[in-house]
């Protein structure tokens, strides 16, 4: 039985007060860490404030990192930065940051890498456009995604690395995938991980869905047998929301 993971992607959202409010209401509400792994992704800045406060049960994570370990990027973060206040995960190839900053799947890859080297567990995003959808290429967008983003990772590697596929069509829009789509993709996403790294990944791999995922679907997805948690945005920065969709996936432990 593969662990749930439930992670919350705050984006740029939240001030350091704001930040606090949150993590003392939901750090002791959070199911226990040998059930569930409720993760918090934020923002560098709050870094320090949220691990202070995760608790016992709680994990934090960072949105981005460099896949160098130092050199002169300004305004980036480095994994042995992230590593050095204990953040245990990080958000790597967001639709967003694709997008936005310009982040192929070659700098994806190699950021993937970095993280594995600084023993960050990274949450790997792939997903694609409605367009892809609608012209039947979705399997071969993530296929891409896969082959090149994950090349020169080891078996042994590849199976702490989280996949989140967010059709970026359902990111932010209120469209869910609907929960058969989602299950039927992310069989899918698994099925081409064993053709690549054996079986034995592929069983032990988690696979997440994200994309306008709230309380309201939020049981519907962790109901089927290939999503193993769930990637929150806008949902995930209400700390009432957060523990439900945390405390959903109580309902996937055995
Ligand atoms: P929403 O849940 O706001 O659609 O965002 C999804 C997402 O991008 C999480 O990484």
């Amino acid at each position: 039985m593969r662990k749930p993971i439930i992670v919350a992607n705050w984006k740029m959202f939240k001030t350091r007060d704001e930040a606090l409010f949150f993590i003392l209401k939901v750090s002791d509400e959070v199911p226990l860490i040998k059930d569930v792994d409720s993760v918090i992704c934020a923002q560098a800045p709050l870094m320090r404030c949220l691990i202070k406060r995760q608790g016992d049960n709680l994990r934090i994570g960072a949105q981005n990192m460099h896949f160098a370990d130092e050199g002169a990027f300004t305004g980036e973060v480095s994994g042995p930065m992230l590593k050095s206040y204990n953040v245990d995960y990080v958000i790597i190839g967001h639709s967003e940051r694709r997008a936005m900053f310009y982040e192929t799947d070659d700098i994806v890859n190699k950021k993937i890498l970095a993280a594995i080297r600084n023993d960050i567990i990274p949450v790997v995003c792939i997903g694609e456009q409605l367009k892809e959808r609608e012209n039947g290429l979705t399997n071969t967008i993530l296929h891409n995604q896969i082959v090149k983003g994950f090349a020169g990772i080891e078996g042994k590697d590849m199976i702490k690395i989280i996949i989140a596929y967010e059709p970026i069509w359902a990111i932010g829009t209120g469209k869910t995938a609907t929960a058969d789509i989602a299950d039927e993709t992310c069989g899918y996403i698994r099925k081409m991980v064993g053709d690549i790294f054996g079986n034995l990944v592929a069983d032990a791999v988690r696979i997440q869905y994200g994309g306008s995922v709230n309380p309201n679907n939020v049981d519907e997805l962790l109901s089927k047998p290939n999503i193993d948690g769930v990637l929150i945005g806008g949902a995930s920065l209400n700390p009432d929301h957060f523990i439900y969709m945390t405390n959903a996936a109580m309902k996937r432990v055995k």
